[in-house]
Order: C-alpha cells, then structure tokens, then sequence
C-alpha cells in the first residue's frame, strides 16, 4: 500500500494527540483475517437457499431477527426499495440476484432488458447497483437463451463472492491507517452503516474496525444514529455482536466530540464517487467531514472500486435519493412492553424534506482506502490505470 500521510494530504494542522505516525506501527500485519461473526448461520446479508434467495431484513433490526425469502423480481425489488437490504454494495449483489431470480420465468432479451429496468429503478444513488446490473446485462446477452438462468446464478454469486473478497483488502489497507494513530484505543468515528450488513460480507467502512479487532489494536467506535432511518444502529448492532467497543451519539453531537479531541479519525462508506472524488454517502456524513476539516481530523472513505463511477465527473452529477417525509415524521422503536412500534413525531400535515444522501467535496476528504491501496481524492485515476 502507498504511504499515506492523512495531514501530508490535506495540510491541516494536526489536532493535539490526534494523527501522529508512530514509527514502526504503520505496517501492522493484518492476521489472517479469518473470522466467523462476518459470515455465520446468524449473521450473514444474503445467501442461496434452493431456488429463492435468502435475506436478513434489516428494517426490523436491531430489536427483531427474521429472515426473508426472495423468490421473484418483485421480491428482490421490493427488497432493494423497502430496504429489508440496503448500503451500496450489498444492494448490487441482491439486484444481481433479482435478475437471476427474473429469469426463472424465462430468459429471453425482453425478460433480461425487463429485470434490468426494474431493479435499475429501484434506487437511484448508490452506483454499485448499476454496475452489478451492468455486469449482469454483458454476461447474460451474448449466451444463449436455454444457458442463462444457471449463468444468471453463477455471476450473481460470483458478485457476491468478490465482494468479500474485496472489502476483506480494504480492511487490511484501512488496518495500515489505524495503526499509525498514536492514540490507543484508537477513536474512530463513523456514519450510517457501512459494515457487514452492508456488503456481502466483512462492509467497508466497517472492514478496517474488525482488522484491527483482528491484529490485537483496540479500537473504539463512535456510531451517529442517522436519522431518519437510523442506520447507526445498524452498526452499534455489529459491532456488539462483534464485541467491539462503541458508543451511540446523536447525529448533532458530532462536531463537538471532534471539537474536544474525542476522535483520531472518521472513517465512512460510500455509495457514488464521482471522478473528481466528490463522494455521495448517507446524509449527513457532509457535515461530519466539515467538522472533521475546521478539527483536523483525518476522513477517509472506505470503498470498492465499484463505487467509483467514472462516467460521472464530479458530484453535482450525482443522482440523490428523496425518500418520503414519513420517514422524518416517525420513529420506530420498542415501546414499554417491548413490542415494536412506530411513533409520529410531527403531525402529518407537517411538510418535510428527505435527502436520503450528501455529497462531500473531495478537498474535505483525507483519503479514498479501496481494494487496491488508499488514495487522495485527485489521484482516484491512479487506481485504474494498467487494469481497466
Ligand atoms: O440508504 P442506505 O442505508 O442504503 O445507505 C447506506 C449508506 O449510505 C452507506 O454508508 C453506503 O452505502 C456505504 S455501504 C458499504
């Protein structure tokens, strides 16, 4: 991996205690980074089952663990636009997997064009979804018809498969970065969900939290809930079942906890990054990286080469999902008898606003970790050249 030096990049002042290299620490040997909390008969995002395809509905999480079966493109559809699956790579892997799920039906140019379309339209952000869509829709043309739904199955699965792979390598490059931080625990701050529940296995954002778990670095997390949907959850969830030490803050107590020297550096997922670097994430993480700029905090964003959208030159470009106001006008949680509920916090005739994403410029970005090394933001082409 090229050296990185976070405060060499951006040239912020470095904040007391917060990034300094120690010298002979930045080359922690990711163990053998093996590790069943990632992929188990519980924790697991998606896997086959016979005919259908099986999920963990993460609209129910933290508080109810059921799982769902997909046996349709209308299932897989439903499941990408509802959000029982969600965060940007594993959405790829479950469309990849409606469209073999379409084909059951029959595999002829309009049933393929016809599952492409529809999970295409599902949501609109997150890029990996159509380039999972993308790779399925070459693979799939050229072959005969009778030879497409087992060849529909084999990439979905071979999708699924590089993906672990994949964030596994961003968990070693990302080890690298935590171990240069002096501090022990290292404070890491992060949004949204960007670990196993994510992806296919392992996240990204997540992937360098359980490699540092892994090498013996203790670690601790600071998980912001992210309304509306409160994905922060989701990753205070992983990370007890990981047995990773964390603390739940309010999206607002942010800046102040970087503010105070309470964070060594901020580490996010992402779902587009354009060619220039600007990155699309959850809402909110725009904020937290000003924060982390005017603190002299390091922000990385962690993510696989399939985030990266070439075609897209910078993020005004970047389509941002609008989800219904509901979704700012009600919580959900466990009521005093422990049943599940959800709750209005704004009359309905309340008008609200639902940005599902923002987008950070690249000049607040300390550094992109990806499959093949961390980069700045301008260097982002330096990935692909050689290999494209
Ligand atoms: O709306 P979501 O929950 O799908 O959004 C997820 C995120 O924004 C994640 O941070 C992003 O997809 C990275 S996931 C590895």
């Amino acid at each position: 991996m090229p050296a990185i030096s976070a405060l060499a990049i951006t040239g912020m002042p470095a904040p007391a205690g917060a990034y300094r290299e120690v010298p002979g620490q930045g080359a922690i040997p990711a163990r053998k980074l093996q590790s069943a909390i990632m992929i188990s008969d519980r924790l697991f995002t998606i896997r086959e089952e016979g005919d259908s395809i099986l999920i963990l509905d993460q609209t129910l999480l933290p508080h109810q663990y059921a799982t769902r079966h997909l046996n349709s493109l209308a299932d897989a559809a439903h499941a990408i636009r509802a959000m029982l699956v969600r965060g940007a790579p594993l959405i790829g892997v479950t469309a990849a997997y409606g469209v073999a799920l379409a084909l059951k039906e029959g595999a002829g140019n309009k049933a393929l064009l016809h599952a492409v379309d529809t999970l295409a339209a599902t949501r609109p952000t997150a890029v990996n979804l159509h380039w999972a869509l993308a790779r399925m829709y070459r693979h799939l043309l050229p072959l005969p018809v009778a030879q497409r739904r087992a060849a529909a199955r084999a990439e979905a699965r071979a999708i699924a498969e590089e993906d672990a792979a994949t964030n596994r390598r961003i968990g070693e490059h990302g080890l690298a970065l935590i171990g240069k931080i002096a501090h022990r625990p290292v404070n890491l701050m992060t949004h949204c969900n960007a670990g196993w529940l994510a992806t296919a296995a392992w996240g990204t954002a997540l992937a360098p939290v359980y490699a540092a778990r892994e090498a013996g670095l203790p670690v601790h997390v600071h998980v912001s809930e992210t309304r509306p949907r409160n994905q922060g959850l989701l990753t205070a969830w992983e990370l007890h079942e990981a047995g990773i030490p964390h603390t739940l803050i309010a999206d607002n107590a942010a800046g102040h906890l970087m503010r105070n020297g309470k964070v060594d550096l901020v580490i996010v997922g992402a779902d587009r990054i354009a060619a220039n670097g600007d990155t699309a994430n959850k809402v909110g993480t725009y904020l937290k990286a000003l924060a982390a700029a005017d603190s002299g905090v390091p922000f990385f964003v962690a993510a696989p080469l399939s985030t990266i959208d070439r075609d897209c030159p910078d993020g005004a470009h970047i389509p941002i999902e609008e989800r219904d106001g509901s979704e700012v006008r009600h919580v959900g949680g466990l009521d005093r008898q422990g049943v599940h509920a959800t709750v209005a916090i704004a009359p309905d005739a309340t008008a609200a606003a639902n940005p599902a994403f923002d987008v950070t410029p690249a000049r607040f970005i300390t550094g992109i970790v990806t499959e093949r090394g961390v980069r700045a933001p301008d260097e982002l082409h330096r990935l692909f050249e050689d290999r494209s």
